[in-house]
């Protein structure tokens, strides 16, 4: 199977790569598919474990109509960024907490996976032959995109026969087009995003195209995202289809508890572990709506969307607003995140990886 793949050996003259002039305007970056390069395969038959995987160009797969993946959804995503820094210095953040998220995903979707150490390696391998895409410091980052799926042909309901995992790259910016600005929301009650037992909790591409009819006529209507409540009672916020959600109330942050239908963000997970070191009580538990709706402040995290402060929630015909502006919790908690990830705070947890 590897055989589709042409072995391609990148430049290894980091001065070369870097300064090589790429057309982009480095000051739009929205969140669109630029290609880049290369890309990372590496493959395995079921109840094997993966072992090689190489660098190609960018470019097309080829794949079989029958593929686990095409007709039953046998597939995770996972997402994490490469960020420049001032000096030069190209780092990842928190890469291993990708791989382990894809390891209990495909312990769910009967897969195999890449060990920890394979899958950030082919992450820094892909980030580095991406190299001259990762954007100036401030101006973005390289949107790291692995992929895990039953790639064998199979034609009755079970796990395909061999496995792919795939690594492509991106530069991106700001994820809404919206830019900065503070998110409009809209809680759906028709349709749910995840439910109990589900695959709600882990990054399955199944997950993703259920919510699109919620979006698109959220966003026909002029809102930023969709924020979806617990498909048993309706009455609990849950996520928002791109990423989670954090009330403020009286200094108190909380989000929803990770009980199987939230997807355990590493960019909410980070925040929460910043948010009590900087002395912040921070909740997670089963959150009502009404609860939210009289909030102070509100937000969402998530590796596209970084921490981005939410302005207004429609619910039944009501419409919500919430403080924004400047010297918002979420704006403090960002600020932190932000200086671990360009140097500027000191990060005692060794959550930067450089590359
Ligand atoms: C991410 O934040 O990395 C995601 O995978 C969300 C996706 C909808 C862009």
């Amino acid at each position: 199977a590897s055989s589709l793949l042409q072995a391609i050996e990148p430049s290894t003259d980091s001065s070369a790569n870097d300064d090589e002039k790429t057309a982009i305007d480095w000051n739009n970056l929205g969140f669109g598919l630029m290609p880049t390069d290369y890309m990372y395969t590496m493959k395995c038959f079921k109840d094997e474990n993966f072992t090689q995987g190489q660098l190609s160009r960018y470019g097309n797969i080829e794949l079989s109509p029958s593929a686990g993946v095409l007709n039953y959804g046998q597939g995770l995503f996972e997402g994490t960024k490469a960020y420049r820094r001032g000096n030069g210095h190209l780092f990842l953040f928190r890469p291993d907490q990708n791989a382990i998220r894809m390891q209990n995903g495909a312990e769910r979707m009967c897969m195999p996976s890449p060990s920890i150490e394979q899958f950030v390696d082919a992450v820094k391998q892909t980030a580095l032959a991406n190299r001259r895409w990762i954007p100036p410091p401030g101006k973005g980052s390289l949107y790291i995109r692995p992929l895990l799926m039953g790639s064998g042909p199979i034609l009755g309901l079970a796990p395909a026969s061999e496995y792919t995992f795939l690594i492509y790259a991106s530069p991106v910016g700001i994820y809404f087009k919206e830019g900065l600005a503070p998110l409009n929301l809209y809680i759906e009650d028709e349709f749910h995003r995840a439910s109990c037992g589900g695959a709600g909790g882990i990054k399955s591409i199944t997950n993703y195209a259920p919510v699109l009819k919620a979006l698109r006529r959220a966003k026909e209507r002029g809102f930023s995202d969709v924020l979806y409540l617990d498909s048993v009672n309706k009455t609990n916020i849950e996520e928002v289809s791109s990423c989670n959600i954090f009330l403020v109330k009286d200094n108190v942050l909380s989000t929803p508890a990770t009980n199987g239908t939230i997807l355990k963000g590493v960019t909410r997970i980070s925040i929460i572990d910043i948010a009590r070191d900087l002395g912040y009580q921070v909740e997670e538990r089963s959150i009502p709506v009404e609860e939210l709706l009289s909030a102070d402040e509100v937000f969402c995290t998530g590796t596209a969307v970084g921490v981005v402060p939410v302005g207004r929630i429609t619910y039944e015909g009501r419409r919500v607003e919430y403080r924004t502006g400047s010297r918002l919790v979420s704006q403090e908690l960002y600020s932190t995140l932000v200086g671990i990830q360009t140097g500027l705070i000191e990060d005692k947890r060794g959550w930067v990886v450089e590359i």
